[in-house]
């Protein structure tokens, strides 16, 4: 039987740490995530194996034969030293690994040795996550997260209406937005790339399109993607300059451009949940705008953009995101209406 158990616990082992359980690490939290997880799986196979084993084996020995379902079974009055044991050794592991947890969390909270550290402000409402920075004074907000490689981040994570739960898998790190008070957590990005962003709490009829992305840039590229945003606020870089003031075709295949694919800081990519024919888009979480926004003025289209909530195609849920005012410049959103009401006609 101990040998039973001991290949069995071996081969346990080795199958529980070759399987490939997670997304790609991405932070620097990550690896002692990562390590903790693998520990739990060598501790704990050992005991899972134990158990079925002896479970085995008394089925195979001490099973009732035919004839034998009237006999009692020995009396047995218990053993003071297999209780000792038995309560002793797993009291033991438990207080380890509680420990050795405990080292791990107080290490990926800590704040870094050196350095300012960069915030972010992420606000979840249903259903749609906004980034807030500060980068040098310049404060602008975003529908996507960009963080630059290498560096510490801290998230200072609230919400506007019910729980949400911010998540980067590739990150490791999860907390819940709660109404009324920030939670936090800081994380360290170690790989270049985009990684899904998404809502870990049940949140509504919405939740699963609670979906963005975290781009993860090198130094010069996210100082690049901020001096954009800081114009793109102040309404005077060249792309929101060149949508208001250009006129004609560049100003609707701008438009087009931000209601396909969004603008640079993420936002709208409206052709994702609506459906638009002369965009050639198809999706269909929202409301056909071929058809209702046929015969609308410009004024109508401007408050479906900037306050959804005002008015509710019947039969669709109340899931468009109310930031789009904040995360849309003056010039992107007076294309945007301009450009919806010209293919709309
Ligand atoms: Cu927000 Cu689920």
């Amino acid at each position: 039987m101990v040998a039973f158990g001991v290949i069995a616990s071996v081969i346990g082992i080795a199958i529980g740490l070759a399987i490939d359980w997670f997304p790609v690490q991405g932070s620097t939290q990550g690896e002692k995530i990562d390590t903790f997880w693998d520990v739990l799986i060598i501790c704990s196979v050992p005991f899972f194996v134990l158990v079925v084993t002896v479970v085995l084996f008394a089925v195979r020995d001490f099973r009732m034969r035919p004839g034998q379902e009237n006999l009692d079974g020995p009396p047995i009055h218990g053993n003071t030293k297999l209780e000792v044991v038995w309560t002793a050794v797993p009291a033991m592991l438990l207080v380890g690994l509680c420990t050795y947890a405990y080292i791990v969390l107080d290490d990926i909270e800590k704040a870094p040795a050196k350095g300012p550290e960069r915030v972010v402000k992420v606000t979840g409402e249903q259903f749609t996550w906004t980034f807030e920075y500060n980068e040098g004074g310049k404060k602008f907000k975003t529908a996507q997260l960009y963080v630059p490689n290498g560096e510490s981040v801290k998230f200072d994570v609230g919400s506007k209406d019910v729980i949400h739960d911010f998540w980067v898998p590739a990150w490791r790190m999860k907390i819940d937005a709660v109404p009324g008070i920030t939670t936090t957590y800081r994380i360290t990005p170690k790989r270049l790339g985009n990684y899904p962003v998404v809502c870990a709490e049940l949140c509504g009829l919405g939740h699963a399109f609670m979906r963005q992305t975290a781009h993860v840039l090198d130094k010069a590229a996210f100082d690049r993607w901020v001096q954009q945003q800081v114009q793109r606020t102040a309404g005077g870089g060249a792309a929101a300059g060149g949508a208001a003031g250009g006129g004609g075709q560049s100003a609707s295949a701008d438009a087009k451009a931000l209601f396909t694919t969004g603008n640079s800081a993420g936002a709208t990519a409206c052709g994702g949940c609506h459906t638009l024919a002369e965009a050639g888009t198809t999706g269909a979480v929202g409301p056909n705008l071929d058809q209702v926004l046929k015969g609308k003025d410009e004024a109508f289209i401007r408050e479906s953009i900037v306050d959804p909530k005002a008015e509710i195609a019947k039969g669709f849920p109340d899931a468009m995101p109310t930031n789009y005012g904040d995360a849309l410049s003056g010039p992107e959103l007076d294309a945007l209406v301009k450009y919806l009401a010209e293919v709309s006609k």
